[in-house]
């Protein structure tokens, strides 16, 4: 049986990669700051030393530094987490999958092909776009995912954690009737990339995301209308003048996911 070494479960994506892996009862070793097996991406020795421990035949790279607003403040160390180190785990040579995201394009132009040119507005896709670029010189597979939503019991990240959590609380949104997505169920994208990654030989780039293209606003309206509520909490707000937020990077996807979105959204 084939060994998967996980990064980012302690993350939104990685949680339901980690329960898809069990699912199928796969043999896998989860490698982070907060894993069993010690490996923190921005320190190049300890990737070497987990790649040697971990025994994996295949890598599944869902961990990044994942909050712009961060990766604006230390752009070498967004660099070195997003992009070198991901050079690193696919120049193991081992066949790897490593997960990026919409965010590397500049949402000028969408909806976007796998062709499209890349172009962030921001060092978090510049990293992401980096570590996109240093995995395919090796030969791994990349799959760009979209704004991803889901629930899970111990946290409110993700698209709708953060409806419910605003419900919740009792707290104000202003959701963007102007930012364009192509919203995913993380367990959608978890189930079709653990296929990729164990049942099939695909290398190169390709985009996975989610049945239909909607704003921010129009996806919590749906939130609400497939659970049955309402709520005067939320406003339509406005990107106002899009610095640093892209107006529609909604993907082309390679796949459908195979349910609708009122069907994964019953899940969220
Ligand atoms: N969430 C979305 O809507 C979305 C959309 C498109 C693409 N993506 C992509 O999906 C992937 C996962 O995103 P996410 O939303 O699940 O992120 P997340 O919830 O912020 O989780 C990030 C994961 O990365 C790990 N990590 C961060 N820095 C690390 C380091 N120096 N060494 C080792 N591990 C480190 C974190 O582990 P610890 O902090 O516990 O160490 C955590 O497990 C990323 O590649 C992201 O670009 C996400």
């Amino acid at each position: 049986m084939v060994r998967v070494l996980l990064t980012g479960a302690t993350g939104f994506l990685g949680a339901f990669l980690e329960a898809e892996l069990r699912r199928r009862e796969l043999d896998f070793v989860l490698a982070g700051r907060n894993a069993e097996l010690e490996m923190d991406l921005a320190a190049p020795d300890s990737i070497a030393a987990a790649l040697r421990e971990s025994r994996a035949d295949l890598i599944l790279n869902a961990a990044a530094w994942s909050t712009p607003g961060e990766c604006a403040r230390d752009p070498a160390a967004a660099k070195r987490i997003n992009g070198d180190a991901v050079g690193l785990l696919a120049g193991s040579g081992l066949r790897m999958l490593q997960v990026s995201t919409d965010l590397v394009f500049s949402g000028l132009e969408g909806p976007y092909l796998p062709t499209a040119e890349a172009a962030p507005l921001h060092e978090y896709g510049a990293s992401k776009r980096a570590g996109e670029l240093a995995a395919l010189e090796s030969g791994a597979l990349v799959i760009r995912l979209p704004l991803l939503f889901g629930r899970l019991s111990h946290s409110s990240r993700g698209a709708s954690g953060m409806l419910r959590e605003s419900l919740e609380e009792r707290r104000p949104l202003g959701l963007f009737v102007d930012e364009y997505r192509t919203p995913l169920h993380a367990g959608d994208a978890a189930r079709i990339l653990v296929d990729l990654l164990v049942d099939d030989d695909l290398l190169g780039l390709h985009h996975l995301a989610g049945p239909e293209r909607l704003s921010r606003w129009e996806f919590g309206q749906r939130f609400l209308s497939v659970h049955g509520l309402q709520t005067d909490l939320w406003s339509p707000a406005s990107r106002g003048d899009g610095v640093g937020r892209a107006k529609d990077v909604s993907l082309i996807s390679d796949w459908r996911v195979g349910r609708s979105l009122d069907a994964a959204l019953a899940e969220a």
